[in-house]
This record gives structure tokens, C-alpha cells and sequence, in this order.
């Protein structure tokens, strides 16, 4: 598809932390944009984004409207997603940073490219270090050993998921965990009950789970907590804290699957394999 109307979108990713994180060619973007548009809390983060980019506009701020009554978190993204638009809108290539990857958890992003394709602007994502890649690589936990599975903490608390304790579960915003209003940037020890609870239904109480922190900046060093899981709604949960549920239970062989391959007859299982 051809773009023939001036005005361009892409999204970066900066890192967990922007110190060895960030890719050369979001870098690249950062630099040359005519505006970056981006809403990354890290501080130090921020102000090195504001000193390269040749315009900056901040969104944090737009998280206040979640105070205003009638106004959730999807409003806030809504009007970020808007403002990102706006800027394409007048001709400029707009650069959209977020910490992490920019399309992991983030809305926002997917939100904006999607409008801003509908409208016939040039619109693209480009992928970042996220808080998933940061954890497989301090934990030492390979999604290939037994499977992963990743899910916003809230969204397996109000909807029927099917869980499989064989599998490492990542769970996104536990410190939200259970608010419904999508108003709350905190959860209750009860409402982490619910999550205890629910959890209990696939896991021992007992099982080991970790809360997890990617380091924010090189001087840090990442916060890898474990507990029992039924102590979590005693935890102390940080926006940036991810839980980590490892494999409860070993791989139990599937033998009737087994038995129908091992029938299958020889030359059709070559021929498969050398497709
Ligand atoms: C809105 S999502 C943003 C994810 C981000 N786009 C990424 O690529 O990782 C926010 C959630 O990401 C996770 N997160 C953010 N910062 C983190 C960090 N430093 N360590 C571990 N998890 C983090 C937490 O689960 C947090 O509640």
C-alpha cells in the first residue's frame, strides 16, 4: 500500500530500562521524529527522551482524568491514542515511545496505528525489550521447557480461563488485580483473595510464585520475591511487579495422541516431516 498524505506513525519500544535496551533503530526514530509523543514513567528515562527529540509532548499526566468522575483508564488511553493521531494528522512523523515493547500491554499503540491506517497514514510498530523478555532472562525460566501462558491478573480473575498447572503462567498488574471501576492504580488484600482463591482452584496453596521486577535502571537489581502463593494478599505489589506462577505439576504424556502418530502409516509420516 502506497501513502501518499504526509504524516507518519511509528511506535517504539524503549526497554525495561533504556541503558543497553533500547534498539538502534527506535534510537534512530527517537532522534529524527518531528515530535515524540510518549508516556514513559521512568523518570531519568523521560528526561533523556526530552533532551534528544526534536519536540516532545508527555501523556502522564493523562492518567489524572481516571479521577474524574464518569472517566476510566480506557478513556486515558483513548484520549492518549487521540493526541498521538493528532500529531500525524498535521504531517509530522510522530514517534510514540513506551517503556517495554510497545505492544505488549499497551494499548495504546495498537490503538493509534490502527486509527491511524484506517485514515491512509503510514503506521508501524517496532518491537522492544518487554518485562516478559527481562523475566525469561533473570529467572532463567525458557517458555519452551514446559509452555507459557500470559494474562492481565484481572482479566483471569472476571473471565472463565481455563489454566493448565503444567504451564508457566505470567500474570500482568497484580497490583490492580480485581478492580473493576478501571479506575484504581491499587488492589485490597481481600480482592488479592479472590485471586488466591480462584488460583487455588489449579495450583496448591503451598506452590512456589515469584513477584517479579525487572531492573528500571543499571544500577538496580531486579526483584525476584518468592512466596507462597496463599501469602500473596499480604504481598507488597508495585505497578511494575509481575507474577510469575511456575509449572505446578509435571508434562503428563498424552499416550493416545502418541498411539494414533505411532500408527500412522511410515511413508505418510516421512512425507509429512520432509514437507
Ligand atoms: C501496562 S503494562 C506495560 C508492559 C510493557 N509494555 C512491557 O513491554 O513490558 C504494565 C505491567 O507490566 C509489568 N511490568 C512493568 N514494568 C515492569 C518491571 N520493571 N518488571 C516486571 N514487570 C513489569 C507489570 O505487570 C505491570 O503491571
Amino acid at each position: 500500500m502506497t501513502h501518499t498524505k504526509p504524516g507518519k506513525l511509528i511506535c517504539v519500544g524503549t526497554g525495561m530500562r533504556m541503558a543497553g535496551q533500547l534498539t538502534p533503530l527506535a534510537r534512530s526514530y527517537i532522534e529524527t521524529a518531528d515530535v515524540v509523543v510518549a508516556a514513559v514513567p521512568n523518570r531519568f528515562a523521560r528526561k533523556w527522551l526530552q533532551d534528544i527529540a526534536k519536540q516532545y509532548i508527555c501523556l502522564l499526566d493523562y492518567y489524572d482524568d481516571c479521577d474524574i468522575e464518569g472517566k476510566n483508564r480506557h478513556d486515558t488511553y483513548r484520549r492518549m491514542s487521540a493526541t498521538i493521531l493528532d500529531e500525524v494528522r498535521a504531517g509530522k512523523t510522530v514517534c510514540a515511545a513506551f517503556y517495554g515493547h510497545p505492544g505488549i500491554f499497551a494499548c495504546i499503540s495498537h490503538m493509534a496505528i490502527k486509527a491511524a491506517r484506517a485514515e491512509g497514514f503510514s503506521a508501524e510498530m517496532l518491537p522492544g525489550i518487554s518485562a516478559e523478555d527481562c523475566l525469561v532472562a533473570d529467572l532463567g525460566l525458557d517458555p519452551g521447557a514446559t509452555g507459557m501462558v500470559s494474562m492481565e491478573a484481572t482479566q483471569f480473575m472476571i473471565f472463565e480461563r481455563r489454566l493448565d498447572p503444567t504451564a508457566l503462567l505470567i500474570l500482568w498488574q497484580p497490583y490492580i488485580a480485581g478492580d473493576l471501576t478501571r479506575k484504581r492504580f491499587d488492589t485490597t488484600s481481600a480482592r488479592l483473595q479472590v485471586l488466591v482463591d480462584k488460583l487455588a482452584r489449579d495450583y496448591p496453596l503451598d506452590h512456589a510464585v515469584i513477584l517479579y521486577e525487572a531492573a528500571t535502571n543499571p544500577l538496580e537489581t531486579p526483584r525476584m520475591d518468592t512466596i507462597r502463593l496463599r501469602d500473596l494478599p499480604t504481598a507488597t505489589l508495585n505497578g511494575i511487579t509481575t507474577l510469575v506462577i511456575p509449572a505446578a505439576f509435571t508434562l503428563q504424556r498424552d499416550q493416545a495422541t502418541v498411539d494414533l502418530l505411532n500408527a500412522l502409516p511410515q511413508a505418510e509420516s516421512e512425507a509429512m516431516q520432509t514437507a
